[in-house]
């Protein structure tokens, strides 16, 4: 680009001074044209070796998440993951959104960065074709067992034994998968012919804070270059790349764009099929067992049904991604020739619909030689491909030869394509607790609306009290499953969460309800007799697994990891006979720091929220031990944080704020008390 700019400088000084004849002023033009297209070729080159380059260095996957803490090893730091994978988190008291932070992604070797995603639970349209047509995801039915018990207290039995079926992917007695329904969540890129902005999916919570690309794209340079943020986490790193310079050596843009959208998945995905991936890095950070590591939010999951560790080609994950369209939506049917034989389908052997998300395919070898398997890409295993008839992304071409006598003549057929890429994020598993309403609380619709607003009216903020109760629900305020159903509080609560434990909501007949949202969350608040369940599973790929290093390193993990089984590729294996490894879980782990949360906020004025206060060994023990009052920042969160003088209750055996903000009380409603615990761990 500078090459260019200074080019036009030069130009314009040559082209002013002494023009001699017009014979050769028009030949220095042409001259000129003929240099320009050359180089806004050479540019379109740069973007090509800039993406060939990512792609051999790592596969399409989440590279890194924004860093929120620093420490004295580089791994206290977030890459794919911090305290959450890809920072998910729950914004459960919104009727259909999924809570995920901002992410840095790969997807064909392009890196971009995208917005605070808070993506809402969205389908490609099932009936129409047009470009980016999408439909909300049903939410399963409630079982009539239930819904047949009158009393709210027999449904809440009686929902529970459903739950439990679920848990137990058990069938015999209840079948729970009409009402359980699992749905892929996927990340889905592609470069556009658009000009003006387009934001690029629903959600209720983030939007691009500009007017146009280059609007955007100015936000991100001052920010780059600065180090600065937006407070709203609203910029997104969206790259434009010339994609084809014209016959008259113009340059046609592309603009890559992104979106989050889910897909019903057809059939049963028990639980037992998601195989959770180890993490130490992230382990070290929240100080987790294996076992708590997998019961945070730091886990990411494979899908591997067999549960094994082997090489194949094409396994489960295929066919779930083969599931989705792509920007044709469901209607979407391509036959792909593409540079010869027409591609077929790697499970039945028939034409395969290009239409759809696929990585592996077949192609029938000449003169029935048997047939050829190929994978999309030259060595990215997370390389899912959907063709589209889309006008708004952006095509590719090659003139397309059957052999050279074509090409010499210039008889040859010209192949045009345009594409999307993707990659699965999360499987969101759908229950009843989204609809389940045994109170017949009313719903008001969208929160904006005027009906919507009737709310939170006249100060209504979900207490308890007929006053400030809510008066019904609406999108953002989506209370509906008695409190007694679950038998704890809300689960690894995360600072961006925006649920608290219990609202209340006027029924009908003006009576409060005491309630929880109903909407999606990662882990459930513990159920009796059932334990926390977990409705999230992360599955998204990483970027580095690409990288040759990670591939030893897994392995040099793997083997490390479990040495009695991994014996034979250890050059002189340790003699576990005189020093027996033992899991000694009575032995104290190194200790780090304590972290303290404050209760909810109340909803007014300033949104739901809860800080956190990190405290390290010694103000634990001078506090503690030595019964000092020691001052503290509680974490920022909605746009404030607090100054609150901390004392430990010996009483009650707990850490508790005496001043905040010079008060006897946060002037948004925190609690005295303060909750203490691993930063991660699930703390029913
Ligand atoms: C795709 O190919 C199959 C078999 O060759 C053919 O039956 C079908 O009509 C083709 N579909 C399209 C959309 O070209
Ligand atoms: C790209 O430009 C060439 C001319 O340089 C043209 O022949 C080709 O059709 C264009 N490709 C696309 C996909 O527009
Ligand atoms: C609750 O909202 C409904 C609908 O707007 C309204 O008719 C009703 O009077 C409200 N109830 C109270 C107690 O404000
Ligand atoms: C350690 O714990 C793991 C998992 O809980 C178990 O499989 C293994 O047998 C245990 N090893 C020893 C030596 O107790
Ligand atoms: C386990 O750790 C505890 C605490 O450090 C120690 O007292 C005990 O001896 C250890 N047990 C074994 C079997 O190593």
């Amino acid at each position: 680009m500078h090459l260019y700019l200074l080019l036009l400088v030069l130009l314009r000084g040559d082209v002013t001074s002494a023009i001699t004849s017009e014979a050769a002023s028009e030949e220095r033009i042409e001259r000129v044209e003929r240099v320009m297209s050359q180089l806004t070729r050479q540019v379109m080159l740069q973007q090509l070796y800039t993406e060939e380059t990512a792609r051999s260095g790592g596969d399409s996957g989440i590279k890194q998440v924004r860093m929120q803490r620093d420490g004295s090893k580089p791994y206290y730091t977030a890459t794919h993951t911090s305290n959450a994978v890809a920072s998910i988190h729950d914004h459960s008291n919104h009727e259909r959104t999924c809570g995920m932070g901002e992410v840095v992604a790969v997807l064909n070797g392009l890196e971009f960065r995208t917005r605070h995603n808070d993506y809402m639970l969205k389908m490609p349209s099932r009936s129409s074709v047009d470009y980016h047509a999408t439909q909300d995801i049903p939410f399963p039915d409630v079982p009539p067992a239930v819904l047949q018990r009158t009393s709210v207290d027999d449904q809440i039995t009686e929902l529970r034994e459903w739950f439990k079926a679920w848990r137990d992917g058990d069938t015999s007695v209840r079948d729970y998968r009409k009402y359980f329904k699992p749905n892929l969540c996927y990340l889905e890129g592609a470069w556009t012919t658009d000009v003006t902005l387009d934001e690029p999916f629903d959600s209720d919570r983030h939007q691009l804070e500009a007017d146009s690309w280059f609007e955007l794209q100015e936000q991100i340079r001052f920010t780059s270059y600065t180090g600065d943020k937006n407070s709203n986490e609203n910029f997104a790193y969206l790259p434009t790349s010339v994609m084809n310079i014209t016959e008259d050596g113009m340059p046609t843009f592309a603009q890559w764009n992104y979106r989050i959208l889910c897909h019903p998945v057809s059939g049963d995905l028990p639980f037992s099929h998601l195989k959770p991936v180890d993490n130490l890095a992230a382990r070290i950070v929240g100080d987790d067992s294996f076992d708590q590591y997998v019961a945070s939010r730091a886990a990411r999951f494979s899908v591997n049904p067999t549960g094994k560790d082997e090489q194949f080609r094409w396994y489960r994950l295929d066919q779930l991604m083969n599931q989705i369209p792509g920007k044709d939506n469901y209607q979407g049917k391509l036959n792909d020739t593409g540079l010869g034989q027409i591609k077929l389908d790697v499970f039945n052997g028939q034409p395969l619909n290009a239409g759809f998300y696929h990585r592996w395919y077949k192609v029938a070898g000449r003169d029935a030689m048997g047939e050829k398997v190929a994978s999309r890409g030259f060595a990215d295993r997370n390389l899912w491909v959907a063709e589209t008839t889309q006008p708004r992304v952006a095509p590719v071409s090659v003139a397309n030869c059957k052999n050279r006598w074509q090409r010499r003549r210039g008889q040859c057929d010209t192949v045009v394509k345009r594409v999307s890429y993707a990659i699965p994020l999360e499987i969101v598993y759908l229950t009843p607790i989204h609809t389940w309403n045994p109170f017949k609380l009313p719903y008001r619709g969208e929160h904006s609306s005027t009906l919507g607003k009737t709310v939170r009216a006249d100060g209504r903020n979900g207490g308890m009290t007929p006053e400030k109760a809510y008066n019904g629900t609406n999108s953002e305020a989506y209370y509906l499953t008695p409190s007694q159903f679950f038998s704890g509080g809300e689960v690894g609560r995360d600072k961006a969460d925006t649920t608290r434990n219990s609202v209340g909501v006027l029924d009908k007949s003006g009576k409060v309800r005491a309630v929880k949202s109903s909407g999606v969350r990662i882990f459930l608040p513990k159920i009796a007799g059932l334990g926390v369940l977990r409705t999230r599973y992360p599955i998204m790929p990483m970027h580095d697994e690409g990288d040759p290093v990670w591939k030893e390193l897994e392995a040099l993990r793997d083997v490390v990891m479990d040495i009695g089984r991994y014996t034979k590729y250890l050059r002189s294996p340790p003699n576990l006979a005189s020093r027996p490894i033992t899991n000694n879980t009575t032995a104290p782990t190194p200790f780090t720091h304590t972290v303290l949360m404050t209760s909810p906020s109340l909803p007014d004025p300033v949104g739901l929220h809860a800080h956190t206060i990190d405290l390290n060994l010694e103000q634990f023990r001078r506090m503690r031990n030595n019964r000092r009052t020691l001052t503290f920042d509680t974490s920022e969160e909605n746009g404030h944080s607090h100054s609150v003088k901390v004392r430990y209750d010996r009483n009650t055996n707990k850490f508790r704020i005496i001043k905040c903000d010079g008060k006897p009380r946060c002037f948004d409603g925190h609690s005295a008390v303060l909750s203490e615990g691993n930063k991660r761990s699930v703390v029913p």
